[in-house]
Formats: structure tokens, sequence, C-alpha cells
């Protein structure tokens, strides 16, 4: 084999063999294998002093063309891995990176789950516990424990579905506040999330299925100032601490004396607007303190204990904050949706 035709050799070698280098490191092992000091491509430019003087033009001019050649076959596969390859370790695959990319899907937190959380946090660093309870429910828990008697004028408000075998879905996450107090004896301290249905016409405003955040504390000598401070506080963390708060005489047959709370609207400050229906104040929670009827069901003296209670509906609370007008787009799981929060 003539020099001539061993440097052309060498190309065609190299270049296969840099088109197959399947990692940072072996483009590497190539690079000293075909320019090192100890390549056949430098041992050839080393005898050139020796050749005849054609020969010598002859062969030198083939030999640093194909170094030239070479050397910008490694620069431009070195360059076509780009950053990906300079980034990757040592014996990472090569990767072109002018394919079109895998697109990973990330996922958020449903905005419900997310708004949950933040109302639970909220609580659970004034110490409140959480605690869940059943869906299906029966209707000791869902009323009679909680004061609504079989006849009770209330239960109508209520719009309850019906399962087979004479139990229900839960209409309120109230009840998980019976199931409590029933297992345990106080100081109590505890919320509980969870999904409650009504046989309510799903509309921008209601829905079938939807979830509530209730609280409670029992203990000796709980007060209605009690409560108080302990709305404004969860109000101000959730809202901001420039809100300002009404108390509300209301009726739940769970509570005695009720209210509801509403705050002034956050959107137009109290002027009057869509979203407070121009009232400038929002409804947000219903509260009140216990009533001993739901201390005598679950085996308390109402003389010894007291306790407050609370109710958020947490789309409604969402809605407000986010400023949402149709509660269905909580259910649609359409991710334009989903994936603004
Ligand atoms: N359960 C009530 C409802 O669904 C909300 C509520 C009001 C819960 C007052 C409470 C409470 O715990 O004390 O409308």
């Amino acid at each position: 084999m003539t020099l001539l035709d061993e440097v052309a050799q060498i190309l065609q070698e190299a270049r296969e063999r840099i088109g197959k280098a399947d990692s940072l490191a072996a483009l590497k092992d190539l690079q000293v294998a075909y320019l090192g000091r100890k390549s056949r491509l430098t041992a050839i430019l080393k005898q050139l002093k020796d050749l005849p003087p054609d020969q010598k033009k002859e062969v030198g001019a083939a030999a640093n063309n194909v170094r030239t050649q070479i050397e910008q076959a490694f620069k431009q596969t070195t360059e076509q891995s780009g950053n990906i390859m300079r980034l990757s370790f040592s014996g990472a695959p090569l990767v072109d990176p002018t394919l079109p990319g895998i697109y990973a899907h990330q996922g958020v937190t449903h905005i419900i789950n997310q708004t949950i959380g933040q109302m639970c946090r909220i609580f659970q660093n004034m110490g409140f516990e959480m605690a869940y309870g059943p869906d299906i429910e029966t209707d000791y828990y869902n009323f009679e424990a909680l004061n609504f008697g079989p006849d009770h004028p209330a239960r109508e408000m209520q719009d309850t579905l019906f399962v087979e075998g004479g139990r229900l879905l839960r209409t309120h996450t109230t009840p998980v506040q019976a199931r409590v107090l029933e297992s345990r004896r106080p100081p109590i301290k505890v919320v509980t999330p969870g999904k409650c249905f009504r046989n309510e016409a799903i509309s921008t405003r209601a829905h079938m299925a939807f979830h509530q955040v209730d609280g409670f504390l029992v203990d000796e000598g709980v007060t209605v100032s009690d409560l108080k401070g302990t709305m404004v506080a969860f109000c101000k963390a959730f809202f901001g601490e420039e809100l300002k708060l009404k108390f509300r005489p209301s009726f739940f047959p769970f509570t005695e004396p009720s209210a509801e709370v509403d705050i002034q609207c956050f959107l137009c400050g109290g002027e009057g607007c869509r979203v407070c229906k121009v009232t400038g104040w929002l409804e947000v929670l219903g509260a009140g303190m216990v009533h001993p009827a739901v201390f005598e069901a679950v085996g308390y003296d109402p003389e010894e204990y007291t306790g407050f209670a609370f109710g958020l509906g947490v789309e409604r609370i969402a809605m407000l904050k986010y400023g949402i007008d149709d509660i269905r787009l909580f259910f649609d799981n359409d991710l334009r949706f989903l994936k603004q929060f």
C-alpha cells in the first residue's frame, strides 16, 4: 500500500468510527487515536522529511488535508451533539439536538385540592388536627346526631341523594364532627375537609358534587369570642390582612347561636360590583356554638363542655379568590383551565 493509499484509508476509517461514536468519551478516544502524537497520521507526517522531494510534496499535502478533514469531522460531531452532549457525563449516549424534544408533561395539583391545602394549613398553624369521614353516610351522622329531627324542615334544604340500604351521600362535612366528638374526649380541635353531594340542578353557581372544610373546637369554657377570633384570623390569613368582616345572625340546627360571616368584597373594596352583587359583601362561611343537643347525642355534658364550629364551601372560596365565574369549570377537567393554577 502506498503512503497515499494509507492516508486515504485513515480518513475513511476515521469518518466511519466518528460517525458511530456513541458517547463523548468514545469521541475523545478516537480523537487521540487519529490525531494524537502516536497516531498513524502523525507517524506519516514525521516520515515526510525522509521522502524524495516529489513524494514529500504530494504525501505531505494529502496528509495535511486528511488531518484537517478529520479535525472538522470531530468538530462537526461535537457541535451537532451540542450542549446536551457537553453536559452529559462520559459514557452517556450522543444526542441529536436537532430532533424534536420529548415533551415532559408536568401536572399540577387541582385548584380545589390546592385551596383545601391552603385552608387547612392556616388552621393547622393554629393547632387544629385533620380528620376525615366517609362520603357515604348514615342518616344518623348526617342529620340526627346534628339535631335534625326526623321531620326537621332543614332536611329539606339539604337536597339529599340517597343510596341503597338506607344510606345517603353526605350533604355536608359536619357529620365528621359528630363522629370525632363521639370517638374522643375534649380538648378537641379538628378540621375536616371532604366531598359533599346534593341533588342540585347543575348551574354556574351550583353543582351536585362539591367540597367543604368544617372545623370545630370543643373544650371547657369555649366562648363566642374564641369563635370570632379564630374566624377573623383565618379570613385575614386567607384573604388578606386589611380585610373587614361582618358576623350576621343565621340558623343551623347544630349550632346555637349561629352566624354567617361576610367579608368585604376584595374585588371592589366594598363599593359594589358584579361579584358581590353590588352589596359590597361576600358570604364566606357558616359558624356557631355547638348546640347542646349535639353534645347530648355524642354523650357529653353540655354543662361541662362548650365549643364552636364552622363550615366553609371550598368551590365558593376558590371562585371568589381567583375570580372564577362558573363552578362547572372545576369539574370539566379541561387542562387549559386547570394548568393556570
Ligand atoms: N354544614 C353547613 C352547610 O353545609 C355549614 C356549617 C355551618 C358547618 C355551621 C358548621 C357550622 O360546622 O358550625 O351549610
